[in-house]
Formats: structure tokens, C-alpha cells, sequence
């Protein structure tokens, strides 16, 4: 086997009440990696598209995430990496993480699994710091373990259960927001009160997940530490957030640093439903934006050709 393709889907991070704790996978959308082993024992980006993105190494994502795993392991082989991005950079679901984890995932099924996919995931969190400068788990943990994910610390991530039913509307305008900047926003201290009721939500969708019971996830995912700031990067955040709920959605909230936002519905059929509602609403706003829904995506980075 010389040659992988991918398909690394797009994320929702968050998820309203687990800021940089919660991920969760969604599905068609995302991006294209492809890799060949070559005798050359280096690792070159050959090609990208779909966006504009450097080929460097050392400034591409998927090229930073690489030479981290291959720091570790002795191989005595080079990669070629090819990315077609699905994702546009800055859009809240997870770009980077998508090209950061795909590439790893895609080296180590050609290196024949040295790794678990677990363990990929710190390599792919280097890419995320070569985004943004944070190491950031929840994206990169959500596409490689599939499903929802919990990063509890860096090295102890939880892959939990994820209900079959529940899909996700996603409502991308077309502004960019850089992570680094949605992240300096946020103030470094909470209250007590606060911590409290952030917490008592985020135990709460967990045990929601795990029991299956949708409206405790829904009134659960509530953010009155994060959102209450990032939300003015959103054009009309409040006026989507009461059409989504008036349209029957479990939750909805800001996708990781935004400017994406979701809503959670029970079924696809309720996330069309939402979809169509927040198209209407968008289209008067004369601002660009990608409406999508998907299943949660329980597989996460899968193998589309192997040559
Ligand atoms: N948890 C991160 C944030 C996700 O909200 O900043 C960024 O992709």
C-alpha cells in the first residue's frame, strides 16, 4: 500500500456548555487528503486546493501535524500530501483540525497502524497550535474518534456515547473570524455561581447523551460564559437562535470560535426544517453564507482509495 485517500470531516466544538471540552463529528463536509509514500525521506505538501493555503511544511497545518508524528517514529520513508479543502479556514468547524488530523490518520494507515487513533491526537492538536497558537483538543478528537468526544485533559480523551438520531444544522456566514482572535475575547476568570452553572449543564448533556434523553441534552446546552461574548461576531445571533428553537431545535449555539452556529435537532427531517427557516431569515441579511446538515458522524476520518 503506497497511496491513501482520505475524507476528514468538519466539526462542532463546544457545543455550548463544554468550552474546549466537548467535539462533536459531522458529515458531508470536510476535506480531501491524499498521501503516497516516497524513497525521498521527507514530507512535502505537493498540492493544494480549494483554498489558499501555503505549501510549507512548516505553515500548513497538515504538514505541521505530520512532522510531529514522524518526530516520534523512526520510519525510513518520505509522504507526499495532497489536501482538497472542503473547509473553508476560519468558519468555526474545524478547518484545521480536519487537514491537521487527516494527514496523520492517512500516514499511519500506510505505516500499516503503528498508532491508535487516540494517540494521533496530540499530533494533530500541533497543528491546531500552528493555527491559532493553543493546542486545541476538542476539534482534532471529534474527527478522529468520531461521535461526540470529551477531553477531559490532553491526555485522557473520552469518546462518548453518541445517539443515532441527533443531526445538526449549520448555518456558516461568510466572515471570517480567526480562532486567535474569537479566543482573546473571552475573559480568563468566572465566577463561582458561574462555574457552577456551566458545569451542572455540561454533567447534564453527558448523562443526556448516555441516556438517550434529547430534551435533557437540549436544555442542557446552555452557555452563559463564552457566548454572551462571542456572540456579537454573529450577525442577528439572537433573532437565528429563537428561529431555530421556534422551529423545534433541541439546542443551538455558537460552532467552536464561530462565525458557524448550529442547532441540534432530533432527526434530519427537523434539521431540513430548520435549515429552510434560517435560509429564509439569511437571505435577507445580503451576507454570503453555506447552510448544511449531517447526522453525527460516528466514524469520523475514514479511507475513501488505497492504491
Ligand atoms: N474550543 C475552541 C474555541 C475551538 O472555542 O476556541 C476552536 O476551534
Amino acid at each position: 500500500m503506497n497511496e491513501i485517500k482520505v475524507f476528514s470531516p468538519a466539526s462542532v466544538a463546544n457545543l455550548s456548555c463544554g468550552y474546549d471540552i466537548l467535539g462533536a463529528c459531522l458529515d458531508g463536509i470536510g476535506d480531501e487528503i491524499t498521501v503516497r509514500k516516497t524513497k525521498n525521506k521527507e514530507i512535502k505538501i505537493n498540492k493544494v486546493s480549494g483554498q489558499k493555503l501555503s505549501k510549507n511544511v512548516r505553515k500548513n497545518v497538515a504538514g505541521v501535524s505530520a512532522v510531529a508524528f514522524l518526530n516520534d517514529i523512526k520510519v525510513d520513508c518520505g509522504f507526499e500530501i495532497e489536501i482538497k479543502k472542503g473547509i473553508k479556514p476560519g468558519s468555526g468547524i474545524g478547518s484545521s483540525a480536519a487537514s491537521a488530523a487527516g494527514s496523520v490518520f492517512a500516514i499511519n494507515e500506510l505505516l500499516g497502524k503503528p498508532l491508535s487513533n487516540k494517540d494521533l491526537i496530540k499530533y494533530a492538536a500541533e497543528g491546531e497550535k500552528a493555527a491559532c497558537g493553543s493546542a486545541i483538543y476538542d476539534n482534532v478528537a471529534a474527527v478522529l474518534l468520531g461521535g461526540f468526544t470529551l477531553v477531559r485533559e490532553k491526555n485522557d480523551i473520552i469518546k462518548l456515547n453518541s445517539p443515532i438520531g441527533l443531526a445538526f444544522t449549520i448555518l456558516h456566514p461568510q466572515i471570517e473570524v480567526k480562532t486567535s482572535d474569537s479566543r482573546a475575547l473571552i475573559k480568563k476568570v468566572v465566577s463561582l455561581e458561574t462555574m457552577v452553572k456551566q458545569s451542572a449543564n455540561l454533567g447534564a448533556f453527558v448523562s443526556g447523551l448516555y441516556t438517550e434523553d434529547y430534551e435533557l441534552i437540549g436544555r442542557s446546552m446552555k452557555d452563559i460564559v463564552i457566548e454572551p461574548l462571542r456572540s456579537i461576531l454573529i450577525p442577528d445571533f439572537e433573532k437565528l437562535k429563537k428561529i431555530c428553537y421556534s422551529n423545534g431545535a433541541l439546542g443551538f449555539g455558537i460552532s467552536g470560535s464561530g462565525p458557524s452556529v448550529f442547532a441540534l435537532s432530533n432527526g434530519i427531517i427537523q434539521a431540513k426544517k430548520i435549515s429552510q427557516s434560517l435560509e429564509k431569515k439569511y437571505k435577507k441579511l445580503n451576507i454570503p453564507f453555506d447552510i448544511h446538515c449531517s447526522y453525527v458522524n460516528n466514524l469520523g476520518v475514514r479511507i475513501i482509495d488505497l492504491k
